[in-house]
């Protein structure tokens, strides 16, 4: 099939480097141009395990662009808009870059039936408003309204950084909300081969043992919209319940990972997303859960459980720094070493990445702050310059004659440190972020 993906942050280059790998003709759009120069040159703009290596595999079936009118929309039978929706002071999403694609899709759809499909986290309700703009667009070009020559389709994406291409060829489901029949078929029909997992995997990413088949849910466009908000907020209130319990079971001497296993292990809870520690960051938890409550506000409905887990979250990074003040008594002049900046590992994300509030606070407090991560620091340096941060390239030189060293971010790479030496003399607090060592 002829695909288009408009954005090619996280969700859009990876749906569009999986979909070239399955055999579809697929055109990447982004108006970015230096973007778009690196991944003609066969490169990723972004960090994620495997992604260069699958980008070489797809290549022969990638166009990469960044002009509306190269992209070939009158001959292409699904376009995801797959571009960026940041979160208003509010807490609502901005959708100016999603307008602004519908507009230039609804402009040169012609004849052929396209399915338009809506990949970005958008706010409930915004297929509709999706299929307004696609719809005055075309009448605007064409004089006349459309029949039946496009249909407008949900499609959330569920995929985690540091794991997306993996999550994408061996998904849990997939989500198509949309009213239209001949919309979910085109669907259903690009995505067999994941549906049916009988595509020839990439080395690189072997299929699990026993992983035959993906459930597929239809639905409306509504309900699609909503299962994206509803499974974030799950998974964000999932951590904070753990970290609410954390605080408890310090109090009582009761072994926090011990709690979590024996809680997990009850099928109905199940065992994931029950680390405890300094909690979420990222793009998404963040911002889902702040637009689904300023959704709720819209119907004048309040969301306490959704709000509580997040005030829970955030907290955490107030408490953790106070903790290492508790353990060092003074903060001021004292060398405090970050490991780990990154939101999470195997990404150089840092979106409300709790390092960033953390090292904020312990620098107000007058420590002298070093930082560690394998691949994030570049952009620390370039997106928060106003950090007095001494950076270094091997963690283990990080950490000489440091008062603390906090692990923030849980990367491989930190459990290979010689700990026993650098623990040894007993001078430096190692202050556990991540629940990471034993
Ligand atoms: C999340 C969801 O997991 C994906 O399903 C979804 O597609 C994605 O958001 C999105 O909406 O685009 P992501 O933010 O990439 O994915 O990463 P997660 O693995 O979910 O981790 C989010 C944060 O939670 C990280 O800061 C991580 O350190 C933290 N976390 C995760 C915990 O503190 N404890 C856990 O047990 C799990």
């Amino acid at each position: 099939m002829k695909v288009l993906v408009i954005g090619t942050g996280y969700v859009g280059l990876n749906t569009g480097v999986v979909l070239g790998f399955l055999g579809h003709d697929v055109t990447c759009m982004d108006l970015n141009k230096e973007k778009i120069e690196l991944l003609r040159s066969g490169k990723s703009p972004i960090y994620e395990p495997n992604l260069d290596k699958m980008l070489e595999l797809a290549y022969g079936n990638l166009t990469f662009t960044s002009d509306y009118d190269e992209a070939d929309i009158p001959n292409t039978d699904v376009i995801f808009i797959a571009v960026g929706t940041p979160s208003n002071p509010d807490g609502s999403a901005n959708l100016e870059y999603v307008q602004q694609a519908a507009e230039e899709v609804g402009k040169r759809l012609n004849d052929r039936f396209t399915v338009v499909v809506n990949k970005s986290t958008v706010p409930i309700g915004s297929g509709n408003w999706v299929e307004t703009i696609v719809r005055d667009a075309y009448i605007e070009k064409h004089g006349q309204r459309p029949i039946h020559h496009y249909a407008i389709a949900s499609n959330p994406e569920f995929l985690r950084q540091g794991s997306a291409l993996y999550d994408s060829f061996y998904p849990d489901r997939i989500v198509v909300g949309a009213s239209d029949s001949q919309a979910i078929d085109v669907l259903t029909n690009l995505y067999r081969p994941i549906l049916n997992q009988d595509f020839n995997y990439p080395d690189c990413l072997p299929r699990p043992e026993g992983f035959t088949a993906v459930p597929l849910v239809t639905c409306d466009l509504a309900s699609a919209e909503m299962i994206k908000y509803a499974a974030n907020s799950f998974l964000a209130l999932k951590i904070s319940y753990i970290n609410e319990i954390a605080h408890l079971a310090e109090k009582v001497g009761a072994d926090i990972n011990q709690i979590a296993r024996g809680i997990g292990l009850d099928s109905r809870i199940g065992p994931r997303f029950l680390n405890a520690g300094i909690g979420w960051g990222g793009s998404c938890f963040g911002k889902d859960t702040a637009a689904l409550v300023a959704t709720a506000h819209e119907y004048n409905l309040s969301m306490p459980i959704i709000e509580a887990a997040r005030d829970v979250n955030y907290h955490l990074r107030e408490e953790f720094v106070t903790r290492v003040q508790n353990s060092l008594k003074i903060l001021k002049g004292k060398t405090v070493t970050v490991l780990g900046l990154a939101f999470k590992p195997n990404t150089d994300d840092l979106r409300d990445a709790p390092s960033i509030d953390i090292i904020q606070k312990l620098l107000a407090r007058g420590a002298k702050v070093r930082a560690h991560d394998p691949v994030a620091v570049p952009n620390m340096k370039s997106q928060y310059p106003e950090l007095s941060i001494e950076y270094f390239d091997d963690p283990n030189k990080a950490v000489i004659d440091s008062d603390a060293i906090l692990l923030v971010t849980e990367w491989p790479v930190y459990k290979k440190m010689d700990w026993k030496t650098i623990l040894k003399d007993g001078k430096v607090k190692l202050i556990d972020g991540r629940n990471f060592f034993s």
